[in-house]
């Protein structure tokens, strides 16, 4: 299988499995076609968490993205990337006393969601902020995606964060509102609902200079419809345009989640009773989605038929490490297996647990090949 021109057998063969590749020129493609279709005044503050490979942040800086950030060290990177403060957003539920710092000291925008921690950046200084709002709204491919409706530790009550923006107004720069509703969601209709809420609270207050819509925009992963991007775009941007204020997105997914390949082999094959276990080198440590949050993934190998049906599964320790049942040509030991649409949520939430490495990333770009992460060895990956 090729991808960008390069023959991912090949990498597979140099670099070893399980190794990630990045295709950087689908991450350009997916970048301009969002920037595009937002026809107002924007920022696609690319949200660093879905993957935060430091040349590919660096080259979407240079693109004129901007960073969504969770913690003090994404703010160094986005720094290390070029990412102009005013392109930079702190967010999360409970950011640490050096998060807040590291934002404060780089003049980012800082999303707060809670009274107490804008008791804690008042004795840090004064900052840039907006407020988190739990709309009610809430959406996502799977419950743990969800962050707002019921029950959530995300953003303010309407009321309350409306309070907040008026309190605070004497002794920080209030830039405006922010919402993050949740993750894979494929229908515009949610956002509507959100930015509604949002730009009723910006008339309430006066005047706000952002509002800020968080990410969420979905893929494809099986047979899903594609994102209704153009509907999306102009929900979006009617309302920031009504209140003029800048509209800030924070997609991560759809930026980077098609760019994404996972190269792992077969192991062994095993056959209990009626079912055929296909086990590969690659598990639930090198790629959580399937068992954290029941996801399946297009499998592609290089082979034709006669199709048999597997249980594909990695090597840790647990039953959910198991990637799901698939319809897939005949394999045995050795055959390369590519598991698709991992740019997204992948490297970025790989661990080592049982004592196995982190994989390599290789980055492909129109023919070429670049290492961007060597396997840890035994040395980096047991004693740091
Ligand atoms: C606050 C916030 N913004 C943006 C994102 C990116 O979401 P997505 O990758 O779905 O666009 C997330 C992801 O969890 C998030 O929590």
């Amino acid at each position: 299988m090729k991808v960008s021109g390069v023959d991912l057998g090949a990498i597979a063969e140099e670099f070893g499995t399980p190794t990630y590749i990045i295709d950087f020129k689908r991450v350009r493609k997916n970048y301009m076609r969002l920037d595009k279709a937002l026809n107002c005044p924007h920022v696609i503050a690319y949200a660093y968490k879905a993957n935060y490979e430091p040349q590919l942040v660096r080259m979407l800086a240079l693109m004129g993205s901007g960073a969504t950030v969770p913690s003090a060290y994404g703010v160094m990177l986005a720094m290390w990337a070029g990412v102009p403060p005013e392109k930079v957003v702190l967010v999360g539920p409970s950011p640490s006393r050096q998060d807040l710092e590291e934002a404060v000291m780089y003049k980012a925008l800082i999303s707060v969601e809670s009274e107490s921690e804008v008791e804690a950046l008042g004795r840090i200084g004064k900052a840039r902020v907006m407020i988190r709002v739990n709309t009610g709204v809430g959406a996502g491919a799977h419950p743990s995606l969800i962050t707002g409706g019921q029950k959530t530790k995300f953003g303010l009550p309407p009321s309350r964060a409306l309070s907040l923006a008026r309190f605070l107004g004497s002794t920080m720069e209030v830039e405006g509102f922010h919402t993050h509703i949740g993750s894979q969601i494929l229908s515009a209709e949610p956002f509507k609902k959100a930015v509604e809420l949002l730009t009723k609270l910006a008339r309430d207050l006066g005047k706000v200079n952002v509002i800020d819509m968080g990410g969420g925009l979905g893929i494809p992963y099986l047979n899903e419809k594609k994102f209704p991007l153009e509907e999306y775009s102009q929900v979006v941007c009617r309302a920031s345009e009504n209140i003029g204020a800048l509209l800030v997105i924070e997609s991560g997914r759809y930026i980077v989640g098609d760019a994404g390949y996972l190269l792992t082999r077969v192991n062994y094959v095993k056959e209990v009773g009626k079912e055929k276990w296909l086990l590969i080198d690659a598990g639930m440590n090198d790629f959580l989605r399937p068992a954290l949050y029941n996801a399946k993934h297009r499998i592609t190998v290089d082979k034709e038929k006669p199709k048999e049906k597997y249980l594909v599964a990695g090597p840790i320790c647990e039953s959910a490490d198991l990637f799901g049942e698939y319809d897939l040509p005949k394999l045995g030991e050795g055959d390369l297996v590519v598991i698709r649409d991992v740019g997204a949520y992948g490297f970025s939430m790989a661990s080592r647990y049982n004592l196995r490495p982190l994989p390599a990333v290789v980055a492909v770009d129109n023919g070429k090949y670049n290492l961007l992460r060597e396997r840890e060895n035994f040395g980096r990956a047991i004693f740091g």
